[in-house]
This record gives C-alpha cells, sequence and structure tokens, in this order.
C-alpha cells in the first residue's frame, strides 16, 4: 500500500492538485474520493475534469439527483455522487460497473455507499481542518497507481 499527503490552503490549491492529477490519467482510472460534506470532492474532481481537458466552461457539480454525469474529454470522463443513493440495486440500473471497470474516468463520490468497501483504484480522502485548510490523502495498492501517485507528488 502506498499513502501520500498534502495540505491544501485555498479551493484553487484543491482544484489544481485535481487538475494535476487529470493530466497525469492515461488510462481507465476509478478514482473515490471520500469525505464529509464539504470537505472538497466536488471542487477535486472539477480539477480532475479541467485536467482531462474538459472546457472550463462547462460547469462541474455534484450529480446529486442524476447521481451521474458524463463529460466528453480526453478520456470520458463519469462523474457519479452517491449520496442519495438508497438502494444499491440503483447501481445496476445506472450501469455503474460498466462505468467504473470500463474504458473511462469513474470519479465516485461516497464510495462508501458502494457494496465493495475494498474497491480497487485510487483512493483520495479530503479531510477538513479549517475554513481553508484540507489535508488530501491518497491511498493506493495497484502498482501503476502507485506511479501515478508518486509522480503527482513529484510535481
Ligand atoms: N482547501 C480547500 N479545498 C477545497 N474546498 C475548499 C477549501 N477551502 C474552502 N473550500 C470550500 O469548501 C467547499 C467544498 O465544497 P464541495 O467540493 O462541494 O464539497 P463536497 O463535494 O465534498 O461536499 C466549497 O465551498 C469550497 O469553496
Ligand atoms: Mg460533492
Amino acid at each position: 500500500m502506498y499513502r501520500w499527503s498534502v495540505v491544501s490552503k485555498s479551493e484553487t490549491e484543491t482544484l489544481e492538485i485535481g487538475k494535476k492529477l487529470g493530466r497525469l490519467l492515461s488510462q481507465p482510472t476509478l478514482v473515490l474520493l471520500q469525505g464529509d460534506l464539504g470537505a472538497g470532492k466536488t471542487v477535486f474532481a472539477r480539477g480532475i475534469a479541467r485536467g482531462l481537458g474538459v472546457d472550463s466552461a462547462i460547469p462541474i457539480t455534484s450529480p446529486t439527483f442524476t447521481l451521474m454525469n458524463h463529460y466528453s474529454a480526453r478520456i470520458d470522463l463519469y462523474h457519479f455522487d452517491l449520496y442519495r443513493l438508497s438502494d444499491p440495486d440503483e447501481l445496476i440500473e445506472l450501469g455503474f460497473d460498466d462505468y467504473a471497470f470500463g474504458s473511462g474516468i469513474a470519479l465516485v463520490e461516497w464510495p462508501e455507499k458502494l457494496d465493495n468497501p475494498e474497491t480497487p483504484g485510487v483512493w483520495v480522502n479530503l479531510k477538513r481542518i479549517d475554513d481553508e485548510l484540507r489535508e488530501i490523502t491518497f491511498t493506493v495498492t495497484a502498482p501503476e497507481y502507485v506511479d501515478l501517485i508518486t509522480a503527482l507528488s513529484d510535481r
């Protein structure tokens, strides 16, 4: 297991870290975004989207009611927010596995709602320290993701 933490001092910094990760993504990847309401999961997701090349004119907001938003980019992006998921069967209806283990980048807010808490992928935990400070911790196990997070921490 490989773990790296960084402290973000502002929304802009969190956006930039997400953007760097988005630029580094080159293959289908599942990114699991953990953290309380207001921790910055959607800000981070927005950064990844920008790094993948989603035009800055296109708003990136939590798909709270639709559960999933799709964006065309260098690699297609599927952004999930499972906060309102009441029944895991809804995931099957959504075709979740096809996106999460498909050819695109899948970002999942509230991955705690998934059946399998050991889901392999890039785990990102955002922790609110105060109004502006966030501790962002990346946890990965697969070797290709270790390389990815090593590259992220290098820049
Ligand atoms: N360092 C920071 N990183 C991310 N967001 C921050 C930071 N400091 C303050 N914020 C604020 O915290 C909120 C995060 O909101 P959001 O990303 O929607 O959270 P979540 O999706 O986790 O519920 C935004 O209002 C943002 O301006
Ligand atoms: Mg959100």
